[in-house]
C-alpha cells in the first residue's frame, strides 16, 4: 500500500525537500508538524530588555509529543524498506508515536518500558494504538540496550532515535521557527532526556543557515533533571530519577551530537530540580492557558533560574543581550501525565445544585 497525503500537511509533505525521501517512499503520515509558534508577553517581560519570547507548543502533535516529528520518517521508511515490525525503547512518548504511526501503516510495534515509571497517559496511547508492551524491571537505559541486542539478530526495525530518520524529521521543527520568526532565534532553549531533540534542532537551525534561509543558528540552551543530568555532570548517572519520567535517563544515546550541538552553537546544558519543574509546568497552565507533562517544562523551569538573582553564580545559562529573540520547546501535552496534575490540584468546591448556594461559596 502506497500512501499519499491529500494535502501539504504532514512533516514529509511540507518538507520533503530538505529529507532523506524519494518518489519510492510512503508518507506514514497523521498530519504531524506545523505546531503554533506562541508569542509569551509575560514571558518576553520577564526576561526584560526589550527580549521577546516564544513557545513552540510540541503538545499539539497527534499523538500530543514532539515524537512525531520523527516517527512520520521513521516508519514510512521502515515500510519502504519492507519492514513488518519496528521496536523502540521509551520513557513514553516515543512509544506512544511509534505505536500510533506502526497502527496507521498497518505493522506490528513493540515497545519496551521501564515498569513503574510511565505517565499513565502514554501507556493508554501505547496500549489503545495496538503495541506490545513489555515493561522491564530495569530504566530506559537498560530497555534501550536490550532494543539494540534484538534489533542485532531479529528482523524487526528499531524506530528510536538512533534511527538517523528520527532526527531527520525531528529536525523540521527548526525550520518552522525560522520560516515563522523570518530567521533563527537567538537562543533556543529545551528540555534534554535522550539528547536526540537538542541535536535534530542544530541539524535543522544549521542546514537552514548554511542554505542562507537564516542568518544565524541560535545558541542551544537544553536543561536536564537534577537527578537525571549526566551531560552536566559528564558523567553515566547509574540510577537516573526525576518526577519528569520522560526525561528520566542516566545516558543519552545522542550525548556526542548534543555535546558538540552546545559547543559549537556556545550553548550550555544546565540542570533544574523536580520542584523548579512543577513549579513552571504550574505557571505555564494557569498564566499561559499552556499544559505541557512535566518533562516539557524544564525549559521554562530553566528560563526561571537563569533570571533568578540569587542563583546568579551557579547558572550555565549565558547572558541574555538586549532585544533578543528566544525561543523555549515545550515538547509534550499535559494530558499525557494526570497524575502529577492530580498532586498539584487544589480541592474542588462542593455545592448543593442551587445557584445561590454556588455563588456563596464562590465569595
Ligand atoms: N520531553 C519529552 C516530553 C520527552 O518525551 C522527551 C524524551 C524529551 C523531552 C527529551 O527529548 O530525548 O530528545 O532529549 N522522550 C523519550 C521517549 C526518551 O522515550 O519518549 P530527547
Amino acid at each position: 500500500m502506497i500512501f499519499r497525503p491529500l494535502n501539504d500537511r504532514g512533516v514529509i509533505a511540507r518538507w520533503q525537500q530538505y529529507l532523506p525521501v524519494s518518489d519510492a517512499t510512503p508518507f506514514v503520515s497523521l498530519n504531524e508538524g506545523s505546531t503554533p509558534l506562541i508569542h509569551s508577553p509575560k514571558l518576553s517581560a520577564k526576561v526584560g530588555r526589550g527580549c521577546e519570547f516564544y513557545i513552540k507548543y510540541e503538545g499539539l502533535n497527534p499523538t500530543g509529543s514532539f515524537k512525531d516529528r520523527g516517527m512520520t520518517v521513521a516508519i514510512s521508511k521502515a515500510i519502504e524498506e519492507g519492514a513488518e515490525a519496528v521496536i523502540c525503547a521509551s520513557t513514553g512518548n516515543t512509544s506512544a508515536a511509534a505505536a500510533a504511526y506502526a497502527a496507521r501503516a498497518g505493522i506490528t510495534c513493540v515497545v519496551l518500558l521501564p515498569a513503574g515509571k510511565i505517565a499513565f497517559g502514554k501507556l493508554a496511547q501505547a496500549f489503545m494504538y495496538g503495541a506490545k508492551v513489555v515493561a522491564i524491571d530495569g530504566n530506559f537505559d537498560d530497555a534501550l540496550r536490550l532494543v539494540r541486542e534484538i534489533g542485532e539478530t531479529e528482523p524487526i526495525a528499531i524506530v528510536n532515535s538512533i534511527n538517523p530518520y528520527r532526527l531527520q524529521g525531528q529536525k523540521t521543527a527548526a525550520f518552522e521557527i525560522i520560516e515563522e520568526l523570518g530567521d533563527a532565534p537567538d537562543f533556543h532553549v529545551l528540555p534534554v532526556g535522550n539528547a536526540g531533540n537538542i541535536s535534530a534542532y542544530w541539524m535543522g537551525y544549521q542546514e537552514f543557515h548554511q542554505l542562507g534561509k537564516a542568518s544565524r543558528a541560535p545558541r542551544m540552551i537544553g536543561f536536564q533533571a537534577s537527578g537525571s543530568a549526566p551531560i552536566f555532570h559528564n558523567k553515566v548517572i547509574e540510577n537516573p530519577d526525576t518526577i519528569a519520567t520522560a526525561i528520566r535517563i542516566g545516558n543519552p544515546a545522542s550525548w556526542e551530537y548534543a555535546t558538540a550541538a552546545v559547543t559549537n552553537s556556545n550553548g550550555a546544558i544546565d540542570i533544574v530540580t523536580d520542584e523548579e519543574i512543577l513549579s513552571a509546568q504550574m505557571w505555564l497552565a494557569s498564566n499561559e492557558g499552556i499544559y505541557v507533562e512535566p518533562a516539557s517544562a524544564a525549559g521554562i523551569a530553566g528560563i526561571f533560574k537563569s533570571l533568578d538573582p540569587a542563583r546568579a553564580a551557579e547558572r550555565r545559562f549565558p547572558e541574555i543581550p538586549e532585544g533578543s529573540r528566544i525561543v523555549c520547546t515545550v515538547t509534550g501535552h499535559g494530558l499525557k501525565d494526570p497524575d502529577v496534575a492530580k498532586e498539584q490540584c487544589g480541592s474542588v468546591i462542593p455545592a448543593p445544585a442551587e445557584k445561590n448556594e454556588i455563588l456563596r461559596r464562590l465569595t
